[in-house]
């Protein structure tokens, strides 16, 4: 039987590392490293580990590997299941979790303190930041991150483009199939606003039968003219809108961006 569900990363959170989705994040930290050696991103203080969140973190493995490299991380995610599973990963290792939605959000230091929490960098993968479905949107979720980065703070998130929206993300059907579960992603592009609608559905194996549960997902694609506009408008000075996994330049036929952007 088909269970209707309409909030994002509810059902999909409870398969989303067992298809894989979760190797991005993998990609993700290793071309992190590589941009935070180029940069020169580093704590200021020795003897203290530096501060990142990780916005949108879904099931935490972007975390883990960060904290893996000794860096002091927090996450934040809409999806009380995406944070359920992060949790699970991250057991053991003391990580504030924060269940918040953007685009505006406010994080309070965990313990006694009332005080606005405060990172030396703020990362965003995936297609995270394409769920912000205006330019106003996107804008305010830009200055919530400004809002929690010290001075000089740095911001590292990649993004789809319209470009991939409108080619890989059009009226195109993926679907897959593995021992435990089974997907058919549909997909359609719609240019006016910039934005693609997937539907999932996915079959789980339970015993000796299937269950099917659906999702329904929107994506928006921004140019790297507004991207740039809304982050400077936010106090950021970009450093690189770059091809994702590499250091050339995004152009138009880019299908995902890095942008790396320092507050200042
Ligand atoms: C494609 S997943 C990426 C997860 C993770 N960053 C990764 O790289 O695997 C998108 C994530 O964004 C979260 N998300 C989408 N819209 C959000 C919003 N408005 N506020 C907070 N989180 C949101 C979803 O719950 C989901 O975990």
């Amino acid at each position: 039987m088909t269970k209707p569900n309409n909030t994002i990363y509810s059902q999909f959170a409870l398969v989303y590392d067992l298809m894989g989705a979760d190797d991005h994040s993998r990609a993700m930290i290793d071309y992190t490293d590589s941009i935070m050696s180029k940069f020169h991103i580093q704590s200021t203080k020795r003897s203290q580990p530096m501060r990142g969140l990780d916005l949108c973190c879904g099931t935490g493995t972007a975390i883990e590997l960060l904290s893996e490299r000794g860096f002091a991380m927090s996450g934040l995610d809409q999806s009380a299941t995406m944070l359920a599973m992060a949790a699970r990963k991250l057991k053991g290792k003391r990580i504030p979790l924060y269940q918040k939605t953007l685009p505006k959000f406010k994080l309070r230091k965990t313990g006694a303190s009332s005080r606005q929490a405060s990172f030396d960098f703020i990362t965003s993968f995936y297609d995270s930041l394409n769920y912000m479905k205006t330019e106003k949107q996107l804008g305010y979720a830009f200055q919530a991150v400004g809002d929690h980065l010290v001075d000089n703070g740095w911001f590292i998130f990649d993004m789809n483009t319209p470009e991939a929206l409108k080619t890989v993300w059009s009226a195109n059907v993926y679907a897959d199939a593995r021992d435990e579960i089974a997907w058919i992603w549909r997909n359609e592009y719609h240019a006016k606003t910039k934005s693609a609608t997937l539907r999932t559905t996915f079959f789980t194996k339970k015993g000796t039968s299937w269950e099917r549960f659906d999702e329904t997902h929107i994506e928006f694609g921004y140019s790297n003219t507004v991207i740039r506009k809304l982050l400077k408008s936010a106090g950021f000075k970009i450093h690189g809108l770059f091809k994702c996994f590499t250091f050339r330049p995004a152009d138009r036929e880019t299908y995902r961006i890095c942008v790396v952007a320092q507050k200042r």
